[in-house]
């Protein structure tokens, strides 16, 4: 409960992000690299993240409905195995709407939500606050994939337990190093893990889902060179580029690609930078894990094994793990 009534700011707020300087310096030495990659947080312009949000409306990229049917018709269970009272913190919180459909079942005794996109998490956290006044609420503006390093008093109520929330196979984006490294801070921070993860599956239908029949996530993938021309600036033709997406299964992952259509020129900055055709620029890779596999990982990184729900068609899981 806040002291002080209605004139308090509705939640706490601290922005860590830490671009003072060349904000975009990552950006121009990725694309001026000989292996020319843009990192995958350029894709969430505006226009992108509604692109985004329409591929999870696609019949061939099921992951969200997956996650949300779990948490619909499993919740009642994993909010038990979870415990209730618990300080939910949440990594990628977006418009909070994922976790906001679990207070009912985890009854948090605070929530901590923290996204790279400071100005629509404050905006998803007015309309949250409204709807649940007497919850203590924070939003930390963090880009967390490069490090979870904040204060200790942001997490807030300190005696509660802690459950780190991380739904939607955000964790796929790390490789399997990465990954380890980036669960074992979280375990070292203290408290549980539910965790989303899209599991290795048929390769057509992976594939598809990275590749569907609208074009849509094709127009995602190619949108980023929009938003680098505006970021640069830069002089990307879309026109100029194709979508590429296949898996690789020795690698258990799925790989995004923007290849140039012919020879060209761009300029980065006011750098001039050629690619031949067939050139290829890496935009993301989705690493799918096994149950076993995956389950593994959480207890290198210093979880307890774990629980694991998965879908009925064995395409998804949430796995919940507590200290070892
Ligand atoms: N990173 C998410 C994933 O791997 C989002 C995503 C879906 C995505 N489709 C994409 C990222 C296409 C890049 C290109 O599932």
């Amino acid at each position: 409960m806040r002291a002080g009534g209605g004139f308090d700011p509705p939640f706490r707020f601290a922005d860590l992000r830490r671009d003072n300087g060349d904000a975009h310096a990552g950006l121009r030495a990725g694309l001026l690299a000989a292996q020319a990659a843009i990192p995958a947080k350029y894709f969430y312009d505006a226009l992108g993240s509604r692109l985004f949000a329409a591929i999870c409306c696609l019949p061939e990229y099921p992951l969200t409905r997956s996650e949300a049917r779990l948490f619909a018709e499993r919740g009642d269970e994993i909010a038990a195995a979870a415990g209730r009272g618990r300080l939910l913190i949440d990594l990628g919180a977006g418009d909070c709407g994922k976790a906001e459909r679990l207070f009912p079942l985890l009854a948090p005794a605070g929530y901590i939500a923290l996204d790279i996109s400071a100005d629509f998490l404050r905006e998803a956290l007015g309309g949250l606050c409204r709807r649940f006044p007497e919850l203590p609420v924070t939003g930390v503006a963090l880009d967390f994939m490069r490090g979870l390093n904040f204060p200790e008093d942001l997490l807030a109520p300190a005696q509660a337990p802690r459950l780190w929330f991380y739904p939607g196979s955000s964790i796929g984006n790390f490789a399997p190093e990465e990954a380890r490294a980036f669960l074992s801070r979280i375990a070292h921070a203290g408290g549980a893990l539910l965790i989303g993860v899209d599991l290795v599956k048929d390769k057509a239908a992976l594939e598809a889902a990275y590749d569907d029949a609208l074009g849509v996530t094709a127009a995602f993938n190619l949108n980023v060179l929009r938003h680098v021309n505006r970021l640069l600036p830069a002089d990307f033709d879309v026109a100029d580029w194709r979508h590429v997406a296949f898996f690789d299964a020795a690698a258990s992952r799925i790989e995004m690609h923007l290849e140039a259509r012919r020879n060209l020129e761009v300029r980065l900055a006011g750098q001039p930078r050629r690619f031949a055709a067939g050139e290829r620029i890496h935009t993301e890779d989705s690493y799918k894990w096994t149950p076993d596999g995956f389950a593994a990982l959480l207890e290198q990184a210093g979880f307890a094994r774990p629980r694991i729900w998965q879908d009925d068609g064995g395409g998804f899981a949430l796995f919940l793990a507590g200290p070892a």
